[in-house]
């Protein structure tokens, strides 16, 4: 069928279509644009207004976000029990946290955000490992949803999918942050073991139940890569959405940009040098029976400087067999479950067929 241009919603819709496709063929995502010396945002790109209101509602309260002090949660069971509490309350009340004295290495966090710049620099390796395909464990693109939502975002990605059953090998990463990922992942997800032993701990659970349950069986590393624009004020690094997985860890550079909705207002994610974000992601949230939040988050961004980060997202296979719902012990007779049991792929599929445009994807599963 021919695309009759003469109806001015066909044509505007085609000339996207074909401006989405262009932008995906160059495979150097929107660091390329930028890099051509753009001083426009493309129309791809633009937000309704309504979508927008990016400093009216941000910034002028005095919230900020706890951080946890990990300090002495091995070995002072007094201190232990103290950090426990300051993880439920903010998981509770938050859904965020920012974590200081976890144990992993600066060095190796300043490694891997200088590694994801340098990969970013590159534009051959960026084209070689551009693709959608899922099946490719390393890939690189701008937009995981870029020809489902409406509006496309100021952010490219470099994807590995690392841990799992079958783990991936040191030799399908590109040599130029294969040793770093490496090291880096393995102390993000022992971190992660770490946090869900005190998660348990904080419902009232079995140290290890989190973990027995398989929540961080395969860790996705999301290397995102927010170019500076021209035109911050007319687009999102990333719009307001929540993580569809277990528990997110987050390295994020010394650079503004990711804020929290709480309490109504967006509050900033002030960067604190050698900390972690961590979040709550929906599926801790159905299988806390809504004890811990999963809370609406969104990045803009700035004029002047790329901001690197490295999402680790704590996750279940794609494929497993088992569903998971409400933890059984945490159901009593004045706590009824509040979601159904539902299968990681089926969650999987309702969350990507609503794009990344913040709805949460939790109430189509309440029961
Ligand atoms: C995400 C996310 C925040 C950031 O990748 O889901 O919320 O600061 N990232 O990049
Ligand atoms: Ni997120």
């Amino acid at each position: 069928m021919e695309i009759g241009l003469s109806s001015p919603i066909l044509e505007s819709e085609f000339n996207r279509a074909k401006e989405l496709k262009a932008f995906d063929d160059t495979k150097t995502g929107v660091k390329g644009l930028v890099d051509t010396g753009i001083l426009k945002v493309p129309k791809i790109f633009i937000r309704p207004l309504n979508e927008l209101g990016h400093n009216s509602d941000s910034n002028l309260n005095h919230f900020q976000i706890p951080i946890i002090d990990l300090h002495g949660y091995a070995d002072d069971k007094h201190q232990r029990q103290e950090i426990v509490d300051g993880i439920l309350s903010a998981s509770q009340n938050w859904g965020f946290f920012q974590v200081v004295n976890h144990g992993v290495p600066t060095s190796l966090m300043e490694g891997m955000t200088k590694a994801v710049h340098r990969f970013n620099e590159q534009d051959d390796l960026k084209k070689e490992l551009y693709s959608r395909d899922r099946a490719r464990r390393v890939r690189f693109h701008s937009n995981v949803d870029l020809y489902i939502s409406k509006t496309a975002n100021w952010r490219d990605s470099l994807i590995f999918n690392m841990l799992g059953p079958d783990p991936l090998h040191p030799q399908e990463l590109p040599i130029v942050f294969r040793d770093i990922t490496i090291e880096y992942t393995k102390h993000v997800k022992n971190l992660g073991d770490i946090l869900f032993e005190l998660l348990s701990e904080g419902l009232g659970l079995k140290p290890d139940f989190l973990k027995q349950m398989k929540c961080a069986e395969p860790c996705n590393v999301v290397c995102n890569y927010y170019p500076p624009c021209p035109e911050p004020e007319l687009t999102f690094g990333s719009p307001l959405h929540t993580d569809p997985v277990f528990l997110t860890i987050l390295l994020q550079e010394n650079i503004a940009g990711l804020q929290v909705l709480h309490q109504d207002s967006w509050v900033d994610v002030n960067p604190i040098p050698g900390a972690f974000v961590v979040n709550i992601g929906d599926l801790l949230q159905i299988i806390s029976n809504d004890t811990l939040k999963s809370v609406k988050h969104r990045v803009l961004v700035n004029h002047m400087t790329p901001r690197v980060s490295v999402a680790c997202f704590l996750t279940t296979l794609y494929n497993a067999t088992n569903p998971f719902g409400p933890i059984k012990e945490l159901i009593t007779k004045d706590k009824h479950p509040i979601y159904r049991d539902v299968l990681m792929k089926d969650y999987s599929s309702y969350y990507a067929s609503q794009g990344v445009d913040g709805k949460s994807a939790l109430d189509y599963f309440k029961l």
